[in-house]
């Protein structure tokens, strides 16, 4: 959480560190801030979007062709325009702006006090800019030695780039456990949380690792240290991201955007990994430990939001079709539990940024205890993809809005054919029945067009629910997590309060909520249970609930009993919440845009969480 930008080279800053703070927003939305230096330093900030903070500037003086930005989420202090970033040090020499937490900023902060700095903020980054302004001070030292002398001394996460009003020419950056990606274009340098804000200027990028110092200088170019003040040797990357997958193209909102491409996401997702016509599925990154994951004990799933849904839809695929036992845990838990994990085992991090705090602490964990590790991203280079043994990435492109709708899928398909591939290996299906689902799968990309098409409907569904204070989804089986997170969206985006339940589970304790006023959207399109289905429908109707059912086209049965049908195609049940998450998606869409809700930037949230 938080964004961060930085540009140093021959351009104006200013417009830069804008629009990079525009496609970081997704990471925090509190309040924004810039510094430049241009002979004097410039600070401005303001508590609220990058927007306020723009209009905010106005004509003031913006020229300098050194700056930084930074988006906020907050963590220490309450969102206002003086715990917004940059910071500045005592003697306002420094500039900081810093993404993460500083764990022993309170000690730190009492030892200067006695040192006599005052400050003005109640931000754990304006205590780390004083460190780095003392260190600095008291030893003489560049600015790259002060902060590598000052990190020496915090515990926490960060994610920082400091500029010397003394040293113009150079910022200095370092992370540990949020991420930087450093873009090299010609005399010039940028740096930022993720490569969205640079892809514009430059495809070459180094992601810093851990621990890591990077020193941009116009003079001396790139140099990266670790803290034993070592040079390292950077290892640039060429990014492949298209502007347009980071522009709304047409589209009111991210959100909306992010959905209809979902067809082409899911067929991104298994290219040269699912030829129906040949019938095989493959993936690249289980290869070097097929034996291994085959003949695991147990695949352990992390993850968190979103990802721990697709992750409970995993446990029903692998299950059902790979016969191996799965735990799903919230990472959260899972890392402060004590649990038991052996060599056997092999944990799957879920995780569309890659950088969700507490999904990479319980890798380590993992990793710790000999476990094999896996990580399915979405953002490349992030760093769940690089500390796991291997994994695969979901090739969504960037997922700008808060609320997570492309990724899942992709997460689901990726796990749909990995739970494939692993069945075929162990012999658990019949060739009949791989063959069978394989060239179901490679029907999904069009049957989610297909389910588009009930866009106009949900539209008027959500008409007659937007006034809801409370909703229920119930789902069975493979719909069961559809129903978490159908649940999830909507609280996210509409702010009404929603749960998601197994539909027999109702009975004991939710029914009592039931009246004419609770809307209770209840996926219908498994198969095998649909008869149980219509049956918890009738239990709804017989208490006055105002049933929405999500049903295969042609579903006359439930089309008498529930007060409105969304129909969608069906499907071989294993890839029933592919389709069945699309309405999900589309109805928190329309009912938050009716209540007039900020949709790609819900309060509170921020898509990339990298604080515990
Ligand atoms: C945040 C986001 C969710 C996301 C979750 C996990 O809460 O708002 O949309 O599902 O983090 O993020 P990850 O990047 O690990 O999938």
């Amino acid at each position: 959480m938080c964004g961060i930008v930085g540009y140093i080279g021959g351009k104006d800053a200013y417009p830069i560190l804008i629009k990079g703070l525009k496609r970081l927003e997704y990471r925090g939305y509190d309040s924004a801030g810039v510094a430049l230096l241009n002979g004097s330093l410039n600070v401005y900030k303001k508590k609220g979007k990058v927007n306020d903070l723009v209009d905010f500037i106005d004509d003031s003086n913006v020229k300098g062709s050194l700056g930084i930005g930074h988006t906020r989420w907050a963590t220490h202090g309450v969102p206002d325009d003086i715990n917004a970033h940059p910071h500045l040090s005592g003697s306002e020499r420094l500039v900081i702006i810093h993404n993460g937490i500083i764990e022993n900023y309170a000690p730190i902060k009492l030892w200067l006090q006695t040192q006599g700095h005052e400050f003005k903020s109640e931000t754990d980054t304006e205590v780390l800019v004083h460190l780095i302004e003392k260190m600095q001070k008291d030893g003489d030292l560049l600015i790259e030695e002060a902060v590598r002398l000052a990190l020496s001394k915090v515990v926490g996460a960060y994610a920082i780039v400091v500029i010397d009003r003394m040293d113009p020419d150079k910022m200095v950056a370092a992370r540990k456990s949020s991420p930087l990606v450093v873009g090299i274009g010609e005399d010039e340098f940028f740096i930022a949380s993720d490569a969205t804000p640079i892809v514009e200027y430059t495809n070459q990028v180094v992601y810093l690792d851990d621990n890591e110092i990077a020193v941009l200088s116009r003079k001396e170019g790139l140099k990266v240290l670790n803290m034993e003040n070592e040079i390292k040797t950077p290892l640039v990357h060429e990014v492949d991201m298209k502007i347009e997958a980071i522009e709304k193209g047409g589209y009111d909102y991210f959100m909306h955007k992010e959905i209809y491409e979902q067809p082409k996401t899911i067929d991104d997702c298994m290219r040269g990994r699912l030829n129906a016509q040949e019938g095989w599925a493959r993936l690249g990154g289980l290869e070097q430990y097929k034996k291994r994951i085959c003949n695991a004990d147990r695949i352990i799933i992390v993850a968190c939001g979103t990802s721990w849904h697709a992750g409970l839809i995993a446990e029903y695929l692998i299950e059902d079709l790979a016969r191996i036992p799965v735990e799903v845990e919230y990472a959260s838990e899972f890392r402060y539990r004590n649990p038991i994990i052996s060599e056997r085992d092999v944990v799957l991090a879920i995780s569309q940024s890659g950088e969700t705090a507490d999904t990479l602490a319980a890798l380590e964990l993992a990793k710790k205890h000999g476990a094999l590790t896996y990580g399915i991203c979405n953002v490349v280079g992030s760093s769940i993809a690089r500390i796991t043994d291997a994994g695969s990435y979901i090739h969504a492109g960037p997922e700008i809005g808060v609320a997570s709708t492309k990724a899942f899928t992709g997460q689901v398909t990726l796990l749909s054919l990995m739970a494939l591939v692993i069945a075929h290996e162990r012999g658990t299906i019949s060739t009949s029945r791989y063959q069978e689902l394989i060239t179901e799968l490679g029907q999904i990309p069009r049957k989610v067009e297909e389910a588009l098409t009930c866009d106009e409907r949900v539209r008027e569904v959500s008409e007659r629910v937007k006034n809801a204070t409370n909703a229920l989804y119930l789902g069975r089986g493979y719909n069961f997590p559809v129903a978490l997170e159908g649940a999830l969206k909507l609280k996210e985006i509409s702010y009404i309060h929603a749960e998601g339940y197994p539909a027999a589970e109702m009975k004991h304790g939710p029914i009592a909520l039931i009246d004419e006023n609770m809307p209770v959207i209840v996926i219908a399109t498994n198969q095998s249970a649909h008869e149980k289905i219509v049956s918890n429908v009738q239990e709804v109707k017989a208490r006055k609930g105002r049933v929405i059912a999500i049903v295969n086209k042609g579903d006359n049965i439930m089309k008498d009993i529930a007060d409105m049908v969304i129909e969608i195609p069906s499907t071989l049940e294993p890839f029933t919440p592919l389709i069945s998450v699309i309405p999900m998606q589309l109805l928190s869409y329309h009912i938050a845009v009716m209540r007039e809700c900020n949709v790609d930037q819900p309060r509170n949230l921020a898509k990339s969480v990298t604080v515990e």
